[in-house]
């Protein structure tokens, strides 16, 4: 079994304004710290689980494996420095959009020993690259974007290549600690009141933000009450036990016709045992923890959820209200906590603990309403379709965003223990579709705050 090194959480993020040196030792960083995850996701593997598909959802190991060297060289070698194609014959092999993941297995893919002598000598290059970067000149590598690109896609590519791990049968290949327990979270609100009014939503100064977290713009929410932290497995487990899941009342049409035809009854990976529930976590079968957020629960099964409890999911607008609005200066922060680079104090994030933190944990890392958890630990569903930001510009590809908007996503916000921090930020925008379960996404609930009501007399 591997453990997680859990170095990566710590690591500085690129900021507007950084010297050349400073940016340059940045992206070394997060490009190592990339790397280091992604060895130890495929190492602690044999090559016969390397190659094998272990859900039609999921790419073999070995395509993430050399599609991130692919990415990394389209990117960096050829785009910003202007280097002939390594392998042209393997391109298409790693464009994600010209073969889907359930087809990728019947590619002529290179072998587990081919992939890893790729993805060595693409970033022997890179590196050279980058000794001698100068961070002007274009907009690709303006802040060092690029490298910041590339060094997200691998971090991404690590959620992925851990959803698939989830998803493997088998002995258990990874472990690392669990994270530790507030002591006051057992005495925290249940809700927060997040104060209406407008806010700036989005970013146009993060050096390393994307296309669809761009521009800054200004949005406005009424006042609401946000949960205080992600909803828990005990809290979950009363909406089975209620029936939820055979209440056509809580679940919207869509939403309904899911349920039936997918024959969902409980989170994924649970299993009922008796009077309680199981739950498999990367090979481990355990109770289920009762005070760790739900997760692996799709949008359908969150909104069922907030409607059960006499609630809603947030809009990504209040979700981001909450999470970067500070009423005492009227800005938007980059983090919940403040402007300060994300620590292991402060947020599970990075893959350091394979788990989510019990609900209230992480007292530093709480919003100026008094939410938590509201980056790391797990992805949050909310209402919203994913569509841009009022002066969106594609950047620096259609296929990154502009081709996803629309309404056949919803959007989750925050990030979970599986997100390296380099992607992950208080703008960061996640989409998927809402069925999807193998995500490490569970929700929050809201609901609008009272209308002040004037007493007319009548
Ligand atoms: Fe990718």
């Amino acid at each position: 079994m591997t453990s997680t090194p859990g170095t990566s959480a710590s690591l500085p993020q690129a900021h507007a304004g950084d010297d050349p040196d400073t940016l340059r030792e940045t992206i070394a960083g997060s490009l190592l710290a990339a790397r280091e995850r992604t060895r130890l996701l495929t190492d602690c593997l044999d090559d016969d689980d390397l190659v094998r598909q272990h859900s039609p959802l999921m790419s073999p190991l070995v395509w993430d494996l050399a599609h991130i060297a692919n990415q990394e060289e389209l990117w960096l070698l050829r785009a910003v420095g202007g280097r002939e194609p390594m392998r042209p014959d393997i391109d298409p092999l790693y464009d994600a959009f010209e073969h889907p993941r359930a087809e990728r297995p019947t590619l002529p893919l290179l072998t587990p020993a081919e992939a890893r002598a790729y993805v060595g000598e693409v970033r022997g290059r890179v590196l050279d690259l980058l000794h001698n970067a100068k961070f002007a000149g274009t907009p690709l590598v303006a802040d060092g974007f690029a490298f910041g690109m590339v060094a997200q896609h691998e971090q991404q590519h690590g959620e992925t290549m851990l959803a698939t791990h989830q998803l493997r049968k088998g002995a258990p290949a990874l472990s690392a600690p669990p994270p530790g327990l507030s002591p006051d979270a057992v005495s925290l609100p249940a809700e927060v009141l997040v104060p209406g009014g407008p806010f700036t939503m989005g970013t146009s100064a993060e050096p390393w933000a994307l296309d669809n977290e761009r521009p800054a713009h200004t949005a406005v929410v009424p006042s609401f009450y946000l949960d205080t932290t992600p909803v828990s497995n005990a809290a979950y487990q009363a909406f089975i036990a209620a029936s939820g899941y055979d209440d056509q009342r809580w679940w919207s049409p869509a939403g309904w016709a899911h349920r039936q035809r997918a024959g969902l009854r409980a989170p994924l990976f649970w299993r009922r045992e008796g009077n309680g529930w199981l739950r498999t976590r990367f090979g481990v079968t355990e109770p289920v923890p009762p005070a760790e957020p739900v997760l692996h629960v799709c949008f359908y099964e969150a909104e069922a959820y907030a409607r059960w409890a006499g609630r809603r999911l947030p809009t990504e607008a209040e979700w981001e209200k909450a999470a970067r609005f500070d009423p005492a200066t009227g800005r938007s922060r980059r983090f919940p906590w403040g402007d300060a680079d994300p620590s292991p104090q402060l947020a599970n994030l990075g893959q350091r603990h394979l788990q989510p933190a019990p609900v209230g944990s992480y007292p530093d890392g709480a919003a100026p309403c008094g939410a938590r958890q509201l980056v790391g630990d797990v992805w949050e569903w909310t209402s919203s379709d994913f569509l841009p930001y009022p002066g969106f510009r594609a950047w620096p590809y259609r296929e990154y965003s502009e081709v996803f908007f629309g309404s056949e996503y919803k959007m989750l916000r925050g990030g979970s223990f599986a997100v390296g921090p380099v992607a992950c930020r208080g703008t960061f925008r996640n989409w998927d579709y809402p069925v999807r379960r193998q995500i490490f996404a569970g929700f929050r609930t809201a609901r609008d705050a009272a209308p002040v009501v004037a007493d007319g007399g009548a």
